[in-house]
Order: structure tokens, then sequence, then C-alpha cells
């Protein structure tokens, strides 16, 4: 049984596999209108979430599954004190599939070893967003039009965004990828990133504080939020929070086929006067990220068209 813990479950050739489903999917979504009839996906966010898990939802809803589950961990027995392994036991007997949402790193992974089905880890506290990277991958591929040669900036909070590690993992196979990672000092990328995923693959990448200065040789624009939920004091947050904004005005010092990004929800790290630029991609990466979770559904479920 396969789960989905951490982008690296999934071989190069598999994303490809899941782009190739995904793109049909969005091309004749007819043909995938019943290929989960009778199955279930247990949605188990104990940390909020709007798009991630309506996604999901959407994503089974129009395989033809149905979709059971619940938004906050105050609503499930986590509030009595059950263990994630027990919780996630409990659902399997329910579900034929579970995506969840935790607050501390490696639940999933835990409820993985306990479920008796496949697991698929919708962010695991500041650790890693394993389908947010598929929807990430797929919107890259239809913009760029494949994954080689190309400079991405990753700007925000590179510490806690658990969506910026994974997308590093991913994009760190492909042939001349480099990175230019945009921080305070504070909010720098994990020493395990630098170490286990960039320095060990041989990736190039450089650390700067300027968005200004990176900006101009970038093909992908990466934004962030400052995750304030995973910061331990208030006045660290607002001292952080307005570190960088993409606005009209920096933006035209950036190439004209630059992909501006964003896994949203935003708070104020684009202007919205650059919602409607040709180079912004983030609502983009909404409607990818469906059809690669209904792509990835189907994977885990076995099941064909
Ligand atoms: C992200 C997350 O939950 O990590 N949101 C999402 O799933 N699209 C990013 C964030 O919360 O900042």
């Amino acid at each position: 049984m396969r789960h989905l813990i951490d982008i690296m479950d999934l071989t190069g050739k598999e994303i490809s596999e899941l782009i190739s489903t995904a793109s049909d999917i969005a091309a004749r979504p007819e043909r995938y209108a019943e290929c989960c009839r009778r199955k279930k996906l247990a949605t188990l966010f104990f940390e909020p979430s709007t798009r991630t898990r309506l996604s999901f939802e959407a994503a089974m809803y129009e395989l033809g599954g149905q979709v059971l589950g619940f938004s906050e961990a105050a609503s499930s027995s986590a509030s009595k004190g059950e263990s994630v392994a027990d919780t996630a036991r409990v659902v399997g007997c329910y579900a034929d599939i579970i995506a969840m949402r935790h607050p501390k790193e490696g639940a999933p992974m835990v409820a993985a070893a306990a479920a008796g089905v496949p697991v698929i880890n919708a962010g695991d506290g500041g650790h890693h967003h394993p389908t947010q990277t598929l929807a990430d991958l797929f919107t890259i591929y239809r913009e760029k039009g494949g994954f080689e040669n190309l400079t991405v900036g990753l700007c925000g909070d590179l510490k806690f965004g658990r969506t910026v590690h994974s997308l590093a993992a991913a994009m760190s196979r492909y042939s001349g990828v480099r990175f230019v990672l945009i921080s305070p000092e504070e909010l720098r990328v994990p020493h395990y990133i630098v170490e286990d995923v960039l320095k060990a693959n041989g990736v190039p990448f450089i650390e700067t504080e300027s968005l200004e200065d990176a900006l101009p040789e970038l093909d992908v624009l990466y934004m962030t939020r400052v995750q304030k939920e995973r910061f331990f004091n208030e006045a660290d947050y607002l001292r952080l929070k307005d570190s960088y904004i993409l606005t009209g005005k920096k933006l035209a010092a950036a190439r004209s086929d630059l992909a501006v990004m964003h896994p949203l929800p935003r708070v104020n790290e684009i202007s919205v006067e650059i919602d409607d630029d040709p180079r912004a991609c983030y609502f983009k990466q909404v409607i990818n990220g469906k059809f690669m979770r209904m792509a990835l559904i189907m994977k885990l479920l076995e099941v064909e068209v």
C-alpha cells in the first residue's frame, strides 16, 4: 500500500505520470466522473485550511466518490485525548483513503502506520506539504513547459513555510535548477534543507535578503506568507510579517515570462494590483491542485479510468 507523506515518496517518473493524468482530467473531466464510485475519502484536519481540504473534497466528488471528516481538532476525539494512531485506525475502518493535516511534524506518518488505508499528508507542522507541491509542479510545468534550467526564487518565510521545503526537494531533482533563497536572516531555510536537499544534490543556491536584487534573474518567484501560527512570540511576527511585498512597481524589473506563484492564503505578500498581470499564477495553482489531487487519489486507490 502506498502513502504520500513526503514528496520524495514519489519518483520523478511517477510525478510525470501524475502530470499526464492531471492534464487529461483538465482536458476531459467527464471521463473521470465515475472513477471512484463507492469510494470514500476522509479528511482529518487538525489545523485550519480552506484550499487544501476543499480541494481534496472537490477532487473526490469529481471522481464520483464520497467524503467524510472533520475540519478542526476540537470537533474530533483528539479533544478527548485520543492518539493520532488510534484516530487513524478507526477512520481506516470507515474510509478507503485519508488526507490528514496536523500541527505536529510527523503525525501523518504515524497515521500511515496505523490506518490500514493510504494516508496523504495534507501538511504537517512546519515540515512538508507534498500535495501543494504537486499543484506547484503542475503549474510550473504548464507555465514553463518543463522543469529544467529554471532559476527559482523562494521568498518569505523559508523557515516555517512547509510548502517551500517540499517544493525545494521536488525541484532539486531536475537538472539546471538554481535557487535564490530570499528571506530575512531569522527566517532562512532550515539547515536540513540546505544540507540534505540542496548540497546533497549539488543544487546551486544563493541566500539573500533582497527581493529587488533577485527579481530580474528569476523564471519563477514563489512568494510565501510569514507563518504566524508557528511563531513563539507576537512581537517577532509583527516585525517580520511585511518583510516582502511584491508590488507592480517592483514587478516592472522582472522578466516578461516570470511565473509569480504563492500557495495562498496571501496576507500582504502580493499586492492585488498584480492579480490581473499575465505573470500571476497563484489562482491557477488552485485549480491545478484539484486536478493533481484527483490524479493522486486515483493512483493511491489503484483505480483506472
Ligand atoms: C499553505 C500551508 O498550509 O502550508 N497553504 C496551503 O495549503 N495552500 C501555505 C500557508 O498556509 O501559508
